[in-house]
């Protein structure tokens, strides 16, 4: 895994909704927006599973998933790409369930997003080079 830098991090938590792109394992692509997620270390991303389908079968089969963030502000983008663990119990579960409750929505499992590489992705000369 690697740690998203303060300032990656501070635009990755301003996002919402967040895009998050899946693949099956024939590597057909599918990507849906996600409101409920949190950060939860400079490693992790907590996003909750109320209404996946194609989303949650993707991971079932592959696990990687890649996010893109964009700060219109600071007109800065970035590519963060890792895997997901799917928890139904535990700790990361009953946050994502206490998340899910407050909306009174489902709650069906806590995808966890461990990120292992982060690609800059703004325009210009270093669109698409790998950060970390
Ligand atoms: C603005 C917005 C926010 C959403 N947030 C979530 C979310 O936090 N969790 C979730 O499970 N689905 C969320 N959805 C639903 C998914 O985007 C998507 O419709 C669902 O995963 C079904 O698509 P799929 O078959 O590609 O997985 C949201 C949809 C929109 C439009």
């Amino acid at each position: 895994m690697v740690k998203m830098p303060p300032e990656i991090k501070d635009i990755v938590a301003k996002q919402k909704p967040l895009p998050i792109a899946t693949a099956d394992k024939a590597g057909k692509p599918n990507v849906v927006f996600v409101t409920m997620w949190k950060i939860l270390d400079d490693e992790t991303l907590l996003l909750v599973d109320n209404f996946f389908n194609k989303t949650r079968k993707n991971l079932e089969e592959n696990p990687n998933m890649a996010i893109v963030v964009y700060d219109s502000d600071a007109k800065r983008s970035y590519q963060l790409k890792g895997t997901v663990d799917i928890e139904n119990t535990g700790d990361k579960f009953t946050s994502a369930k206490e998340m899910a409750d407050s909306k009174k929505l489902p709650g069906k499992a806590a995808v966890v997003f461990h990120v292992k590489e982060i690609f800059e992705a703004t325009y210009g000369p270093n669109a698409g080079k790998k950060i970390i």
